[in-house]
């Protein structure tokens, strides 16, 4: 990739098909989440390498509870042990990892395993990887606008204060908003990710599952969000 070439400051990806990419190999759905880890270790070191200053990545969402229980225990599993033992790269690129979403209801070990992953790459100064896991995006805002109320409740701020820049700082992390969403698989939903922050975003709808989502998939969407032509509601 050449220097003309606009990387986009905040990535949101959402990792969508890896179960349908298991099955159509007559595999187990848990192999294509297993996978979709090597995709997603390359795709994060490709990302870093690049210059991309935030990426957010939607792992898990707050609907996500209504799969089958051993599905949920399969991925909180891997969730444990990516975030303990598979994410030494994330050292390596001076990654910082940050969570959105909600704690309750994940299991204790799982909630360890995040704490300290964020503990240990707090001082980090690339990549900004933003995992959201039991996200939803109504729960932020519902629970954005009870950190808010209280705040008022508390006089610790006034009615005048509050416009789309507070609400942004105020939301579970103050990230910049999202310049680009790929949602892998071909569906072309949202599905509750990021609404805040994906107002201005250009979007991208690869065919192809997660788990192929690959260095060279990357390429191609960031061709594509070089040939949008982004006027944030204005005339060029
Ligand atoms: C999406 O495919 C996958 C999930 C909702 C589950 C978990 C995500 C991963 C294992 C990716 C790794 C994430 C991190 C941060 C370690 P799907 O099961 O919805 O696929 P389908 O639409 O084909 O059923």
């Amino acid at each position: 990739m050449n220097n003309e070439i606009i990387i986009p400051k905040h990535v949101g990806i959402i990792m969508d098909g890896n179960g349908r990419w298991a099955q159509e190999r007559g595999l187990a759905r848990t192999v294509g989440h297993k996978t979709a880890i090597a995709t997603l270790k390359e795709l994060c070191i490709y990302m870093a390498d690049l210059g991309v200053k935030y990426a957010s990545l939607y792992a898990f969402s707050t609907e996500n509870f209504k799969r089958d229980s051993k599905e949920v225990d399969f991925i909180m599993n891997l969730f444990i042990k990516v975030f303990n033992k598979e994410f030494d790269f994330i050292k390596e690129k001076k990654i910082k990892v940050l969570f959105s979403g909600r704690r309750e209801p994940l299991p204790s070990n799982v909630l360890k395993a995040m704490d300290k992953i964020v503990e240990e790459t707090k001082n980090n100064t690339e990549l900004v990887l933003n995992i959201c896991l039991n996200y939803g995006s109504h729960a932020e805002i519902v629970d954005t606008t009870k950190k808010l109320c209280n705040m008022y409740k508390n006089g610790e701020i006034k009615i005048e204060d509050i416009n789309d820049e507070f609400i942004q700082k105020n939301l579970y992390h103050d990230l910049p908003p999202l310049d680009f969403v790929i949602r892998t698989s071909g569906e072309m939903r949202l599905s509750n990710f990021m609404m805040f922050q994906a107002s201005y975003a250009e979007f991208y709808f690869p065919k192809v599952y997660f788990p192929d989502f690959t260095k060279e998939e990357f390429d191609k969407a960031i061709e594509i969000f070089n040939n949008r032509d982004r006027r944030f509601g204005g005339i060029k």
